[in-house]
């Protein structure tokens, strides 16, 4: 697994980590088991960075009881995601008692509150708690207020949505991010599985073989990541076979103009 520097974070991570909206807000021992094997998975793989947050129901609770006794083997990206300070306060205290009192990544969901809660994160992360700060957004019309908060210059890491259908962040996200040297997640890789319904051939997938892609998955995995202002893919599975799949992607050689523009072509012409 390739790594990459997070930006000014000082994180190097993999290529590939993992999310866990939905698929890891689970209950019962069932689930939990599939939680950890799918955790065991990304650790073989090297796929060791965990993005999760508050919103995401029993997500990060869940993500806390499998990485027990290994949590300092674990990259956690984790969000405050709070309608008043207190609340952020208590999230993020909750938090930090699931993941041994440290968060490598701090993010501000959806930008919400950000402004009361910034100076919480920065306070965390000059007692020690937290490495990095960054905040996330899912839609394009929040775009100029999150190019606001990245020119405050508080944050080092940003989280966008990134794939062949949603280009949106090519035009001013990922320039600024360039420029002020941020750290960039990318979440929705496939656009929280719309590109997956329906695939391409073996036949279509043939000139990036020698790419080492053999999936449509690990395909739309390389186009993000051969963008090198992407840092970390965050696709979000239950199945751990399909986490080594997915990790599979984050190896060189990277796709050059043509690839990528076959890519982009292959997932217009499924829809
Ligand atoms: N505002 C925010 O900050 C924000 C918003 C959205 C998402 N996120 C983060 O980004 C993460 C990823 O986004 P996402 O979960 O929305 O969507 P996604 O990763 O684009 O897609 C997830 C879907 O892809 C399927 N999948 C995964 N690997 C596959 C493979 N190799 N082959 C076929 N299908 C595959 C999964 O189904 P199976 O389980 O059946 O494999 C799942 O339904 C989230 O989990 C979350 O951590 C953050």
């Amino acid at each position: 697994m390739e790594h990459r520097l997070l930006g000014k974070t000082g994180l190097q991570v993999p290529v590939v980590g993992m999310g866990t909206w939905i698929t890891f807000d689970v209950r019962g021992k069932a689930a939990l088991e599939n939680a950890r094997a799918v955790v065991d998975t990304a650790f073989a793989a090297g796929a060791n960075f965990f993005d999760s947050s508050p919103m995401y129901g029993q997500a990060e609770y869940v993500l806390s009881e499998v990485l027990r006794g290994r949590r300092d083997k674990a990259l956690i990206a984790t969000k405050v995601w709070a309608q008043s300070a207190s609340e952020g306060r208590a999230q993020v205290e909750r938090a930090l008692a699931l993941f041994d009192q440290y968060i490598d990544l701090y993010q501000i969901h959806n930008l919400v509150l950000w402004q009361v809660h910034l100076p919480m994160l920065e306070q965390l992360r000059d007692a020690g708690q937290v490495h990095a700060i960054g905040a996330t957004h899912y839609s394009s019309s929040y775009f100029g207020e999150l190019q606001r908060v990245m020119r405050t210059g508080r944050i080092t890491a940003i989280q966008i949505p990134y794939n062949p259908l949603q280009r949106e962040v090519e035009r001013e996200i990922l320039p600024l991010a360039a420029e002020l040297g941020l750290g960039v997640v990318v979440m929705r890789p496939f656009a929280e599985g719309d590109l997956m319904r329906r695939t391409p051939s073996k036949a279509d997938l043939a000139p990036l073989q020698p790419f080492g892609v053999t999936t449509w998955a690990q395909a739309l995995l390389k186009w993000i990541l051969s963008d090198p202002r992407c840092h970390v893919a965050i696709p979000a599975t239950r199945n751990p076979g399909r986490i080594s799949e997915n990790a599979a992607a984050g190896e060189p050689p990277w796709f050059g103009p043509d690839e990528r523009a076959l890519v982009a072509r292959l997932a217009v012409r499924r829809r």
